[in-house]
């Protein structure tokens, strides 16, 4: 069998308009497995187009595939609008990420791939409308925290269900080690550290059908949070006190994995261990995103427990001097720079902060003195400072903070000042629970609520996702609720609803 000619097939690809035919090798090895079994995905969309995504998989050789790709304006592919062939490169896993561009503003779209014989499903994706319009309505799913073991993806089959306009993913999309009780599945292997090792991980979440039909539903925008590397790193420096060229080198074969795996820009795509995500991205006049990374450039976790070197500790506030150090950044000065420009160049009705942590305080020592969990906002309180008083200063209109990372529902008011029951409410936040990963007893997180008057909700009984509705007027949102993650089929119910009024700062019980 003769080998495949990575460059003459590039040069095929560019001269040719119909795609070039695939080697025989390439034949023989598709015809095992769906090259496709991992599903399609959407991802960023944009008035004139947005990223399609898919990745090869099944006993292929380390060579190039050409994928041929089509847009259509209808369901059953039969108005081809946009199509094309690209390049399934074994050096980054032989995924594919599509951006087509000049379609229409604000519609739906629908997208497959093809590759030899083999056709993948239809995933069906939308853009955004122009930066001019005004847009009656956004309907948007947040979501986090999808440890493997831990359960079934039904919160996903159900945000598929609600056929939302956008996915917001915040973070622990995948797990590098195991943990947890009543495992309902495996992991194969054990902690990830190698680019073999996370592609592995991300093949088996990503071969979940719940998870690949919310994906195949509407595109997703998405950031990481810790455990995509290592649980509780700060930079470079991880919690385990492995070395800091050793950890960059675990970070490199992370953050590639993770652009592998997502609907990611080729704007994205990493450079070893450094990869930009942090973004914007408009709805009409209606909403903006601002979709941060407070993993990569953050300042170390602030006095770390005594044996170790990193990671994430809990500590009375009197303490830990370090903790309140003004140059401490979440997000590095560069990103901190960046978000406040962009925030007041929006001219968007509603401004979402869509981030992986919790930023409200809040104080894990019933009755006087205040015990502050580091990893979280609360370790880093001059940045969250900053970047409140920023929003206040600066009326940028209707921030609303989404984040994740503790596997529980809090929605909270925002204060420049926590403590005094008079400060100013800033802006709001809503933080989803965990799609599967598991939480405190809530019987616990009752004794801190006296000490954070400031949490209108703080439930950690279940596992789901927030459903949002943005109008000009309010945003709504829905607090999904599984009854359960040890089935597949368990029903979902909106434990609560809360409302924010246009104008007026803090979550409503509706
Ligand atoms: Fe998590």
């Amino acid at each position: 069998m003769r080998m495949f000619d990575r460059r003459r097939f590039l040069q095929t690809l560019a001269a040719a308009s119909v795609s070039p035919a695939l080697p025989a090798c390439a034949q023989n090895a598709l015809s095992s497995r769906n090259p496709f079994d991992l599903g399609v995905a959407s991802g960023y969309p944009h008035p004139g187009g947005m990223v399609l995504w898919t990745r090869l998989v099944g006993g292929l050789d380390p060579v190039a595939y050409p994928v041929r790709w089509e847009v259509a304006s209808d369901e059953a592919m039969r108005q081809v609008v946009a199509s094309g062939s690209a390049a399934a490169d074994p050096h980054w896993a032989h995924s594919v990420h599509v951006e087509p561009k000049g379609l229409e503003p604000d519609r739906w779209y629908w997208y497959r791939f093809m590759v030899g014989d083999a056709v993948s499903r239809v995933g069906r994706t939308r853009t955004a409308p122009r930066l001019e319009a005004e847009v009656a309505k956004l309907r948007f799913c947040f979501a986090s925290c999808q440890h493997y073991e831990q359960g079934y993806y039904g919160a996903h089959r159900n945000i598929a269900e609600d056929a939302p306009d956008l996915v917001a993913f915040l973070g622990d999309y995948v797990y590098e080690s195991s943990w947890g009780r009543d495992h309902v599945r495996k992991h194969a292997g054990g902690e990830t550290y190698t680019l073999v090792d996370y592609r592995a991980r991300y093949a088996l979440y990503k071969s979940d059908p719940d998870l690949q039909a919310a994906h195949a539903a509407c595109p997703w925008i998405v950031t990481w949070d810790d455990h995509e590397v290592d649980n509780d790193y700060a930079d470079d420096r991880p919690e385990d006190g492995m070395p800091r060229e050793q950890f960059l080198l675990r970070r490199a074969a992370a953050y590639q994995a993770y652009y592998e795996h997502m609907p990611l820009p080729e704007r994205m795509r990493p450079k070893g261990p450094d990869m930009r995500i942090h973004t914007q991205l408009g709805w009409g006049q209606l909403a903006r995103f601002f979709v941060l990374d407070d993993r990569q450039y953050r300042s170390w976790q602030a006095c770390p427990r005594p044996n170790r070197k990193g990671g994430s500790n809990t500590v009375g506030v009197e303490k830990c001097e370090q903790l309140f150090e003004p140059k401490r950044s979440m997000l590095g000065r560069a990103q901190e720079k960046w978000l406040e420009s962009s925030l007041s160049e929006s001219r968007s009705r509603w401004n979402v902060i869509a981030q992986q942590t919790t930023m409200a305080q809040f104080d894990q020592k019933p009755g006087p003195g205040r015990r502050a969990w580091t990893d979280g906002w609360d370790g880093y309180p001059a940045a969250r400072q900053r970047l409140l008083s920023y929003l206040m200063e600066k009326r940028i209109a209707n921030p609303v903070v989404l984040g994740g990372d503790v596997h529980s529902f809090n929605v909270a008011d925002l204060k420049l000042d926590f403590d005094d029951p008079k400060s100013a409410v800033v802006a709001s936040e809503f933080v989803g629970t965990s799609i599967t990963s598991q939480a405190w007893p809530q019987e616990r997180l009752n004794t801190f609520l006296s000490d954070n008057p400031h949490m209108k909700l703080l439930d950690s009984r279940y596992r789901g996702y927030v459903r949002v509705e943005i109008t000009p007027g309010r945003m709504r949102a829905d607090l999904r609720a599984m009854e359960s993650v040890t089935t597949r089929d368990a029903a979902c119910h909106t434990l609560a609803t809360f409302v924010v009024e246009d104008g007026k700062a803090g979550p409503q019980r509706a």
